[in-house]
């Protein structure tokens, strides 16, 4: 890593799960920490980047003061603040971990309990943020996701990054154990949509973060070069 190497560069970053409400008091939701999408943004402020964080609910606080953490609940809403930083951002990293799915209805009150009846809630497709700006993608932005998988993942990876017309994609699998969700470590394999592909070992979420990082860094000098 070298120092101070993303100055002057604006970084997107999304981090943490979604919310998308049920009633006043429930919610669908899924076990993202934060950990991952916060670490890589320390890791850019720390390189000189100037990073808008876009995090849904966590209980983790930002650090450097050269990052705009902006919070949100729900998909739509992390959509639309993802909106507003894009057009903006050299580097866009989306390691939120979105909810593809929200109820159709937000019932007003809560929903009580009945005595023979199970309630069913019927669901409506999220916005895919990733897949929206990789069609919004300008010449020079660099898009970045995560793929978590749990099977056939490389094939699965390489088609998200395809699918959403991302330049890289960092591929975690619930099958590695210490890796995805919660913990403090992770493994992971970056792929590139050149064909590249780097398989790194089990290591701290911050360590991850810089290799990560570093890979950008890679992408961003083949740029310039080419
Ligand atoms: O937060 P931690 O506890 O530290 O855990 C980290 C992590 C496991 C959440 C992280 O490393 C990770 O893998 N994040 C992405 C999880 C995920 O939702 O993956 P996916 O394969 O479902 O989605 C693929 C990509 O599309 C991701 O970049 C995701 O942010 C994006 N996506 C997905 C759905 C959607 N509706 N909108 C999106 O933008």
């Amino acid at each position: 890593a070298a120092e101070g190497d993303f100055k002057g560069k604006k970084v997107l970053v999304t981090a943490g799960p979604t919310y998308e409400r049920i009633d006043p008091v429930r919610f669908i939701g899924n076990f993202s920490s934060g950990k991952m999408g916060y670490a890589i943004a320390e890791e850019f402020a720390s390189r000189g980047a100037e990073v808008t964080l876009v995090s849904g609910p966590v209980s983790l606080s930002v650090k450097s003061p050269a990052i705009r953490l902006v919070k949100v609940e729900s998909a739509r809403q992390m959509l639309q603040a993802c909106e507003e930083a894009f057009p903006q951002s050299d580097i866009s990293v989306m390691c939120a971990a979105v909810a593809d799915y929200a109820p159709a209805d937000v019932a007003d009150r809560k929903i009580k309990r009945e005595r023979d009846e199970v309630p069913v809630i019927n669901l409506v497709k999220n916005p895919d943020i990733a897949k929206t700006l990789g069609s919004e993608k300008r010449y020079g932005q660099i898009l970045v996701g995560f793929a978590l998988e749990t099977d056939h993942e490389f094939e699965n990876a390489v088609g998200k990054m395809q699918a959403k017309n991302l330049d890289m994609i960092v591929l975690n699998s619930l099958r590695d154990s210490g890796a995805g969700f919660g913990t403090d470590t992770n493994k992971v394999t970056v792929m590139t949509a050149n064909g590249g592909r780097t398989e790194f070992g089990l290591k701290s979420k911050q360590a991850v973060a810089a290799d990560v990082v570093d890979s950008i860094a890679g992408l961003l000098q083949k740029q310039t070069v080419s």
